[in-house]
């Protein structure tokens, strides 16, 4: 059997205190690279007397202790080094994957995200709703998957604060990234309940890769909403894209610069319908509108509009 890159870096370690005479890790591998670059002609006769390659000791063995300690628990437990993207590794979704009893699978996940679905890089996506989903306004699971694929980094940060029963924030954390959501009215205890006027007391500014704000549309909003007594039937479509622009306002800010925000609407369906004031809504808090998705039920009776913008 093949040793694993775990047990080649105990014996480097081994070599490496009794070269340098320091006995802790951290101080052999320090003084390791002192010489390295002090004295190259021994540091490279070392290497070559143990029989490792040097670009092996200076790219990988070298970079051991430095790595966070999820990542060398993935090390000690076998899993093979050149299988683990240090790039897309986050600490804390790494450290949660292997409490599993299923880590491996987990882990495998989190470096080999399955690729998007074919349908998913055009610009018309269609699915299959329920009533249920058709109730609670909420994404069918793929298209919630996608939107997270496209918009948000693996290890990244997805912060969905109208997050409703959470198919973001699953489809999130399932496919390597961080995520956190809140809602008025939670449906999941995976949900924090809390107004997005109080979300900075829960979330750090300009810490999110993605943004996903999907607010109620225009029917539910309209039935509830307070701002509507004193207002003419006239404007109230006029007063709901108000409500957005606040949405935008009050959420903004925990956007990374750079990051991604998708806007998630469905404007009514008699009348005209306005998608412009969407787009609007997104330049007047800076954020620059980057592509425009469709989402049809399969049944044509339900349709989401993706306005997925960038921040600068
Ligand atoms: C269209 S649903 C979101 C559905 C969600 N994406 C899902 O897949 O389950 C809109 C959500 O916004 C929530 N909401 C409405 N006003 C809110 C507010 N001021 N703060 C936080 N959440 C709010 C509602 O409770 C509702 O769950």
């Amino acid at each position: 059997m093949s040793r694993s890159f775990w047990d080649s870096y105990q014996t480097f370690l081994a070599e490496a205190q009794s070269w340098t005479g320091e006995a802790g890790e951290q101080a052999a591998v320090e003084a390791v690279r002192r010489r390295a670059r002090q004295n190259r002609a021994e540091f490279l006769a070392w290497v070559k007397s143990c029989g490792w390659g040097t670009a092996y000791v200076e790219r990988h063995l070298l970079y051991v202790a430095g790595h966070p300690e999820p990542v060398r628990e993935l090390l000690r437990r076998g899993y093979p080094l050149r299988r683990i993207s240090l790039r897309a590794v986050n600490p804390e979704v790494l450290e949660q994957a292997l409490a599993h009893r299923d880590w491996r699978a987990r882990v495998d996940r989190l470096f080999q995200p399955a690729p998007l679905p074919e349908w998913a890089s055009r610009p018309v996506w269609l699915f299959d709703s329920t009533p249920e989903l058709r109730r609670l306004e909420a994404l069918a699971v793929p298209i919630a998957g996608a939107l997270v694929e496209i918009t948000c980094p693996l290890g990244g940060l997805v912060i969905d604060p109208m997050a409703g029963q959470g198919s973001i924030v699953r489809a999130a954390r399932e496919s390597g990234r961080q995520a956190w959501g809140s809602d008025l009215r939670p449906r999941s205890p995976d949900i924090v309940r809390a107004d997005i006027s109080e979300l900075c007391h829960h979330v750090q500014s300009h810490t999110a890769d993605a943004l996903m704000l999907h607010p109620p549309t225009f029917e539910s909003w309209s039935v509830t909403a307070q701002e509507l007594c004193e207002v003419p039937a006239s404007e109230h479509y006029a007063a709901y894209l108000d409500f957005i622009a606040g949405l935008l306002r009050d959420a903004g800010d925990v956007l990374k610069p750079g990051g991604k925000v998708v806007l998630i609407a469905r404007p009514p369906r008699r009348g005209q319908v306005y998608l412009a004031p969407f787009e609007l809504a997104l330049g007047e808090q800076g954020l620059r509108l980057m592509a425009y998705r469709l989402a049809v039920s399969r049944d044509g009776r339900e349709d989401w509009h993706f306005f997925i913008a960038q921040s600068s």
